[in-house]
């Protein structure tokens, strides 16, 4: 399998990306973001719990999540990898996935840092506000999401720096370029892409 983290700040453009690389190499796209949003829509008892903590721009307890993700995991048991979006956000939780992939002897092979000045994710953000139903792209809270990130998240590129895991992307260039840019470092540092997933 191949198993891989995309990482960045709030607007960086994790999810763009992801669903990019998702298609390109039939890998599986495992957003929490858009697990949690899903779950928000269907008015589900996790949905209710987990709905202020976004719409506040604080992350979900870790405890709430890692159980929630340990059941959806299980649906994934036959996919060729999995492109973690928005996953771990926390040393708690990247601890705990390198565990439970550890089980299954498929680590994490690469985390993709997506680089983006602070200014532009800000003005992404707001720009996508307009018109997505998204309760957190208000203003106040998207500063709350960047304060959360450089608090709990930021910690993480340490923790794969250590590793070796860690490859950064310039991603203040227009998504199609920042797209090339990670398909020639997936194709240099992957061995399990195979030529034919390659278009
Ligand atoms: P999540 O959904 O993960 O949101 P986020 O990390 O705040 O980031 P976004 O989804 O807003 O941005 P993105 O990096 O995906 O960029 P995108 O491609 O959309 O999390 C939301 C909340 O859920 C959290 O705050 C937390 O409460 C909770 N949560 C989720 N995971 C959790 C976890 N593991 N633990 C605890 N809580 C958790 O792009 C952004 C915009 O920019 C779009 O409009 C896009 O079209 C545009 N764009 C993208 N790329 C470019 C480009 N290159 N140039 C110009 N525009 C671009
Ligand atoms: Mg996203």
């Amino acid at each position: 399998m191949l198993n891989i983290v995309i990482f960045g700040p709030p607007g960086s453009g994790k999810g763009t990306q992801s669903k990019m690389i998702a298609e390109k190499y039939n890998l599986l796209h495992l957003s929490t973001g858009d697990v949690l949003r899903n779950e928000i829509e269907n008015n589900t008892e996790f949905g209710i719990i987990v709905k202020s903590y976004i719409n506040s721009g604080e992350l979900v307890p870790d405890d709430l999540i890692l159980k929630h993700l340990y059941y959806k995991a299980t649906e994934y048991e036959d996919t060729k990898g999995i492109i973690f979006d928005g996953f771990p956000r926390t040393t708690n939780q990247a601890e705990i996935l390198d565990k439970m992939l550890e089980k299954r002897s498929d680590p994490i092979k690469l985390v993709i840092r997506i680089e983006v000045d602070e200014d532009e994710i800000i003005r992404r953000m707001i720009g996508r506000g307009e018109d997505s139903n998204r309760g957190d792209d208000k203003e106040n809270i998207i500063h709350k999401r960047i304060k959360v990130y450089k608090e709990q998240t930021y910690p993480l590129i340490d923790y794969y720096k250590e590793q070796g895991k860690l490859v950064c992307v310039d991603g203040m260039y227009a998504a199609d370029k920042v797209f090339k840019a990670i398909c020639r470092i997936l194709e240099t540092c992957s061995d399990n892409i195979g030529e034919e997933e390659i278009s």
